[in-house]
């Protein structure tokens, strides 16, 4: 049996899933990952440099001009296979008897224009709010052209984008949802994801330790010791192939 056809078959008996993405999902939409060199301008930096509350407030205007190029970057992609496989498998997962929780890393809204229900542990690129009072201001998120730092209507504190930042924490719930479908999942399939930021990298050992098997999705296989099966593909190479596997499995396995 091949490893789709294993993975297929695993999920196919699964009741619970627990599927966390990351940026290497959104990779084949065209989307630098954050493990990639980054480009022009930016390329002396370290995506850790520059998202971090130490270097907004060192450089808040670089900063701030580093998040409208990916604003810019991103702003035109559109969902890739993998997405699109993924929402599939959510809409029908309850008609198949299948709970299916989709956790994301990644800050943009791929998995939504897809379709999909997506619980976002980092945040979302297309919002902002206030340093300092934490309002949030939604005006100038999708105006891109817009260079210059802006002022807090409320307090003139520094707008941010409302990102996750080395250091912070996680918004708290996705955070406990995340942990929960973790916990109960009988498989938990990691995709496109280095696994080394953590807390979300501690998912799938908090799933292993609770008793899931684990399949990692990446074409450069993370340094993940404990996945059970290995898919060693593109995501929207074989995404499409292993939700219809399987979906025809659970088919079978439902009329009989
Ligand atoms: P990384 O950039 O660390 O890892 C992307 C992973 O995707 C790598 O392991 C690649 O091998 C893999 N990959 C590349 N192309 C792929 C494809 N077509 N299909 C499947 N996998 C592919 O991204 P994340 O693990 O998401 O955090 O990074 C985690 C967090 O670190 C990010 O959310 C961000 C970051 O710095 C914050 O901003 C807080």
């Amino acid at each position: 049996m091949n490893a789709v056809t294993q993975a297929a078959n695993l999920l196919a008996h699964a009741k619970q899933v627990c599927i966390l993405t990351g940026a290497g999902v959104s990779a084949e939409s065209g989307i630098p990952t954050f493990r990639d060199k980054q480009t022009g301008l930016w390329e002396s930096y370290r995506a850790e440099e520059l998202a971090s509350i130490d270097g907004f407030l060192a450089q808040p205007r670089f900063v701030w001009q580093w998040y409208q190029w990916r604003r810019n970057l991103i702003k035109d992609k559109r969902p890739n296979a993998a997405h699109r496989a993924l929402a599939q498998w959510q809409s029908s997962a309850a008609t198949l008897g299948q709970r299916v929780t989709l956790i994301s890393q990644n800050v943009d809204d791929l998995h939504e224009q897809a379709g999909s229900t997506v619980h976002k542990l980092h945040g979302s690129i297309w919002h902002n709010h206030c340093i300092d009072c934490g309002a949030p201001y939604e005006k100038n998120a999708r105006q891109l052209d817009v260079q210059a730092l802006i002022a807090c209507p409320a307090c003139g504190g520094y707008v941010r984008p409302s990102v996750v930042w080395f250091g912070e924490g996680l918004p708290a719930q996705p955070w406990r949802i995340a942990e929960q479908a973790a916990t109960g999942c009988d498989v938990f399939l990691s995709i496109g994801t280095s696994s080394v930021v953590y807390p979300a990298a501690g998912l799938v050992s908090l799933a292993k330790s609770c008793g899931a098997k684990v399949i990692e999705v990446n074409p450069n296989p993370s340094d993940l010791t404990i996945v059970d099966i290995q898919l060693a593909y593109k995501a929207g190479e074989v995404l499409p192939k292993l939700v219809t596997e399987m979906t025809k499995l659970l088919e079978k396995l439902k009329s009989g």
